[in-house]
């Protein structure tokens, strides 16, 4: 029962905090993040022991039907984020700030207390180093914050479609840098997104923040996948995720499934993962 957090049955026993997930990354404890969107869902992620739950800009794709995150508005950003805050009162709750919300420090500072005064604890901004300023600006006025480098779908467009990246060396160092720009201006999480295993790994010992990984190999201090994909929703379901719901045959099951494969490293196995 790591920290006291998780009990079999009743889910998380504490609120789950910046300090618990850095303690967990120092004691080598993996923890569990879902993308969801919704009140029952959240509930359900409290009694499953889901440490952190991501209100992803995914939700436009998911949940909305388009086929990108880019038409998302903080409007619909706001609305799921109180949504899952009535469902859960343990997991922290992290937001992400849609396309184009975030292009400057000023309006990121603007757009970040909308998300946390509806209920987030961190916001989610995707971006290198260009972002270090925003960070700093965040996390000094007291907005943690969780980086999000590799694949990042907001840049579908610029990156030339839903590509793995870092797979050169070139590429690879400039991801590296980033990590550590951004964790030197105070970012308190880092998501990785489609990344070499490798890579995934020189990062998260580099970093002083947890890092949480999808297609990012098993190396991270952390696994994220998103609801649907857990429940096997997913018409083209991406070569990272992995339908829970077959083997565990019901709802819960399929999400405690999910957080014991987490934390005993059996997710992600090898045909997960970027090499
Ligand atoms: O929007 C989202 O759900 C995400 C995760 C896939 C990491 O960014």
């Amino acid at each position: 029962m790591p920290y006291g957090t998780v009990q079999a049955d009743a889910g998380l026993t504490k609120p789950i905090t910046t300090l618990t997930l850095r303690k967990m990354k120092e004691e080598g404890v993996k923890f569990a993040t879902v993308a969801l969107y919704d009140a029952p869902m959240a509930a359900m992620a409290q009694k499953c022991g889901v440490e952190v739950l991501l209100i992803g800009d995914s939700l436009g794709m998911t949940v909305l039907g388009y086929d990108s995150t880019i038409p998302v508005t903080m409007e619909q950003m706001i609305y799921h984020v109180e949504a899952v805050k009535r469902g859960n009162n343990k997991s922290l709750i992290m937001g992400d700030l849609p396309f184009m919300t975030y292009a400057t420090p000023e309006q990121a500072m603007v757009n970040a207390t909308r998300i946390m005064q509806a209920g987030a604890q961190m916001v989610k901004i995707e971006g290198g180093e260009w972002l270090a300023p925003t960070v700093q600006m965040l996390s000094d006025r007291g907005v943690p914050v969780c980086a999000h480098l590799g694949l990042t779908p907001q840049s579908v467009n610029k990156l030339g479609g839903f590509r793995v990246q870092g797979r050169s060396d070139a590429q690879a160092e400039q991801i590296l840098a980033d990590a550590k720009a951004l964790d030197d201006a105070g970012a308190d999480l880092l998501v990785l997104e489609c990344v070499p295993s490798a890579l995934a790994k020189r990062i998260t010992e580099s970093v002083s923040m947890p890092t949480i990984g999808i297609g990012a190999g098993t190396d991270t201090d952390a696994q994220v996948l998103v609801i649907n994909d857990i429940l096997g929703l997913t018409e083209q379901p991406p070569k990272f995720s992995k339908n829970f719901l077959i083997e565990a045959g019901d709802i819960p099951g399929a999400m405690r499934k999910y957080v014991n494969d987490v934390k005993t490293g059996v997710f992600p196995s090898k045909e997960h993962i970027f090499v």
